[in-house]
């Protein structure tokens, strides 16, 4: 297991260039199974979650080639239809495959996946509207088995704009003769990303980005030469609050700052500047930080992913805060480590209750989830004296080279494998 070693105190500045999108790569890792042929995606980054998904793809029968950010996926030969439960259990993402090797072969197994313990991150979603798209769906004490002979046309109302039931649904529902509108879809940036590649290979997917999309099935997909994946938006947000908590200045290259914008307005709030220009971000962390309030809600909303990292941040803001998480039931297990650095905060329900104090003190923290790893590591760039961050595995499904970056950005970081 590795761990971070970490002396608060520095003020971080310089540049960081932000790596691809996790929540982009997965789908589209998924995705490009679909036209049978090769893919070249660009921009892939090198995170723990990427390379479980392709070791799926390869257990499945695929051909990976990998230069750096680049992967070659070559699914020609793919035959596999059984998702090996062992590589399921280790991320939630796992369960966007079945609806791309559906749509391929019309039929896909799979176990229940696994993911952070954020909450209890149930299915039930992707499996109702599977059915009413006439996928036939049997399941036993271990596999659930998905059939399907020919999509329906069919409107679908999601109960709640899922980013995942809509991903899977447009996987799904690829080919064929049908019309397939989902209203109430999500609308994250990673959803349109993932249409822009479909729709590069031949696919006829219109509105993501929209909470309506319609999906018209189609009989072939092209071979393509390349896609870039898009920047991660949580990592850049990660940063900007890296600059925000350690009262340092950077600029953050190759961002899309539009997808920011709730992050960018509550930092301004606490009393950051922040410029924003083509593709990149300036911060400045200011000295006298103010409380705001954050309540996680779907794209256009404040982000889920960044309520830990930015939570944490409050944690020294002056004044009182109020984070209500809407999105996940479970997602306040990062802030009793937190709090063992000083942090002064009260649980509520679905809501915690921040009094801003002035610095954290050093602890040693374990990670609890992939976000609120990363939360662990700002906060003790923040305090006084050396932290220990253990438990890293979590943080490295979704963060490339994070040391390395923050290094970079002067922070006292380094990485001890025992
Ligand atoms: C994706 C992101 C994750 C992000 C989340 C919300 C990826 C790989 N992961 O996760 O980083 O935090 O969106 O922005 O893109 N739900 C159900 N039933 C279902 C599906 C979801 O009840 O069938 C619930 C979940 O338990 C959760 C909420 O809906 O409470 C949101 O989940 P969803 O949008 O599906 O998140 P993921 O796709 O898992």
């Amino acid at each position: 297991m590795s761990k971070y070693i970490i002396k608060g105190g520095e003020k971080l500045s310089g540049e960081v260039n932000i790596s691809g999108s996790k929540n982009a790569s997965l789908p589209i890792l998924a995705a490009s199974i679909l036209n049978r042929k090769k893919v070249k995606l660009y921009n892939v980054p090198d995170i723990s979650d990427v390379r479980t998904t392709c070791e799926i793809l390869e257990s499945l029968g695929c051909k990976i080639e990998k230069i750096n950010n680049v992967l070659i996926i070559d699914s020609e030969k793919m035959e596999n239809t059984v998702i090996p439960d062992d590589l399921m259990r280790k991320l939630r993402s796992s369960v966007i495959l079945a609806g791309a090797i559906l749509a391929r072969f019309k039929k896909v197994s799979f176990s229940l996946p696994g993911g952070c313990d954020i909450g209890t991150r149930p299915i039930d979603l992707h499996l109702k509207n599977f059915k009413k798209i006439g996928i036939k769906i049997s399941e036993n004490s271990r596999y659930i088995e998905c059939i399907c002979d020919k999509i329906e046309s069919k409107t679908i109302e999601l109960d709640f704009p899922s980013v995942g039931a809509t991903e899977n649904l447009i996987l799904a529902s690829i080919y064929g003769n049908h019309e397939i509108i989902i209203n109430n879809a999500a609308m994250e940036p990673e959803i349109v990303d993932l249409a822009n590649f479909l729709n590069k290979l031949g696919a006829k997917i219109y509105g993501a980005g929209t909470n309506i999309i319609k999906v018209l099935g189609v009989k072939k997909l092209k071979e393509l030469a390349s896609y870039t994946i898009m920047p991660d938006r949580i990592e850049a947000g990660t940063f900007l609050v890296a600059g925000a908590i350690t009262k340092g200045s950077i600029k953050i290259n190759k961002v899309n700052t539009i997808h920011l914008g709730p992050v960018i307005s509550k930092l301004k709030k606490c009393g950051c500047e922040i410029l924003t220009d083509n593709n990149c971000m300036y911060i400045n962390g200011n000295k006298n930080t103010t409380a705001v309030d954050i309540k996680t809600m779907p794209y256009p909303g404040f982000p889920t992913d960044l309520q830990p990292i930015f939570s944490t941040y409050l944690t020294i803001c002056k004044g009182t805060s109020i984070v209500t998480e809407n999105i996940f039931e479970n997602r306040f297990k990062f802030m009793q480590e937190i709090k063992r650095m000083g942090a002064k905060v009260k649980f509520e329900s679905n809501s915690i209750i921040i009094k801003g104090i002035k610095k954290l003190h050093s602890a040693n923290l374990e990670c609890t989830d992939l976000r609120g790893g990363a939360a662990m590591v700002l906060a003790a760039l923040n305090s006084d004296g050396v932290s220990e961050i253990s438990k890293l595995d979590y943080l490295f499904r979704g963060y490339e080279n994070f040391d390395i970056k923050l290094k970079k950005l002067g922070a006292n970081i380094t990485r001890e494998e025992n």
